[in-house]
């Protein structure tokens, strides 16, 4: 297995150009089974997790022709309506062919997820969506079955906001005869996304980017062309790299107006930040001050920039109280960066962060995808040598880290598995 090594301690400068958004494309591929015609997806992001949905669309039987960050799907016919476990359980958002094929093609056999390092991750409010819209749902041998001749419109509430929930249910409720109201939507950019893309192809959508969506049901979508939004996620990874290191960097392709929640914090802790119309510059100059945050579905703070700004907290003057409210063991990182010289108190959801002049570094483990990027980043900035190992989650979701971390100054690279002298 691969790992990273970082030295730390350098100062980053220069730009950071921001790829799509995984979580934008996944969705949108999942989508293109919705309807026949040609679908031309720009902007994809290089990153393990997109691959697997187009192995996954080419296993149900769609035409997929992905060269670097574009991708030409038809599927005008699918030869399965299978998504077996061996490729969700590598990827729980393949949970998202879900409602695309029970609403075009009146049955789905998804895989249930299972276990995640971030807590339990129910499929329950897409579930129970699906059946307001009239589908026969059943879980069997860890998969779930569902079935419809066609779905109905009808009214429903979630629970919860969820992401890829809401998702699920707005690409099924585009095929439904009749209206669908989801209450207590997820506002996340990435739902806006993919109603504009399922918009352009035919579907009526109304609401994306509040927490009422209405959509209307139509017979069929056509293809489209779509460009996928920054990946904000990605672009808030790399700003905090500038603010660790006290450098200044700038990421360029990125889209601000997502990114209001993290910039409050990052200016709140002493950053100096300037924001422009596709661009924003981060610059530190001293040590920052401890902050308190608060992880919610947007345009709350992001939860996957929690490990992240833990990693600067722990550097930060003064104490940090960061509360995790979207998922419920989300601190898999905190021991790794224990090991890295960090004060951190774990109580129930909330992480007790007593900045420390320094880290040093360590030989420490990911856990999940962006618990990797905060220990990367506790890296950048620690003393000494720092070696991640397991970085398959980060391969997941961030495209060429490293070498956009090289090229403003980190000393960081990838080495391939040393082979144990016992083993063969
Ligand atoms: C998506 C993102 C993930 C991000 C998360 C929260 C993708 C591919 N992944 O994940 O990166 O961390 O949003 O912003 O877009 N819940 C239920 N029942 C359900 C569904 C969710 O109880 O049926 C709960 C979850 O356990 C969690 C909360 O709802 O506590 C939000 O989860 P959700 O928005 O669904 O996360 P994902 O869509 O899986």
């Amino acid at each position: 297995m691969d790992h990273i090594v970082i030295t730390g301690g350098n100062r980053l400068q220069g730009e950071v150009p921001i790829s799509g958004a995984k979580n934008s494309a996944l969705p949108i591929l999942a989508s293109t089974i919705l309807g026949g015609g040609e679908c031309v997806i720009t902007n994809l992001p290089r990153v393990v997790d997109v691959l697997t949905m187009g192995k996954l669309l080419g296993m149900l039987g769609a035409t997929v022709v992905h060269e670097g960050n574009r991708a030409v799907i038809k599927a005008d016919a699918i030869h399965s309506t299978e998504a077996p476990y061996d490729l969700v359980k590598t990827m729980r958002a393949s949970v998202l062919v879900l409602g695309p094929l029970l609403a075009r093609w009146g049955e789905a056999k998804v895989s249930l997820p299972g276990g995640c390092a971030i807590g339990s991750r129910p499929v329950n409010l897409h579930l129970a969506g699906l059946a307001k819209l009239g589908a026969d749902i059943s879980i069997e041998h860890g998969y779930i079955t569902a079935t419809a001749k066609r779905l109905k419109g009808a009214r429903i509430y979630c629970d919860t906001p969820t992401v890829t929930g809401t998702e699920n249910l707005m690409m099924a409720a585009s095929l439904a005869e009749g209206t669908t109201v989801i209450e207590n939507a997820a506002k996340e950019p990435e739902i806006n996304d993919l109603s504009e893309f399922l918009c352009r192809r035919g579907a009526r959508i109304a609401g994306a980017g509040t927490d009422i969506l209405t959509i209307e049901g139509v017979q069929e979508l056509q293809g489209g062309d779509h460009d996928v939004i920054p990946d904000r996620i990605e672009a808030g990874t790399h700003l905090v790299a500038g603010a660790i290191t006290r450098g200044d960097v700038t990421i360029t392709n990125c889209r601000p107006a997502h990114l209001e929640a993290l910039l409050m914090k990052l200016r709140e802790a002493g950053a100096d930040i300037q924001a422009g119309h596709d661009r924003v510059r981060i610059r530190v100059t001293g040590r920052l001050k401890g902050t308190d945050i608060r992880t919610l579905p947007f345009p709350g703070f992001p939860t996957d920039m929690q490990a992240q700004m833990v990693a600067v907290m722990a550097l930060a003057e003064g104490t940090s109280v960061v509360t995790e409210t979207v998922f419920e063991s989300r601190f898999m990182h905190v021991e790794e960066l224990r090991r890295m010289g960090a004060d951190i108190r774990v109580e129930g959801n909330r992480l007790i962060v007593t900045g420390r002049p320094t880290l040093t570094g360590a030989p420490v483990m990911a856990s999940d995808l962006r618990a990797s990027a905060g220990l990367i980043l506790a890296g950048l900035a620690a003393e000494g040598t720092t070696e991640v190992q397991r970085v398959y989650h980060l391969d997941r979701g961030y495209e060429r880290i490293e070498e956009k971390l090289r090229a403003v100054g980190a000393v960081i690279e990838r080495r391939k598995a040393r082979t144990s002298p016992t083993m063969r």
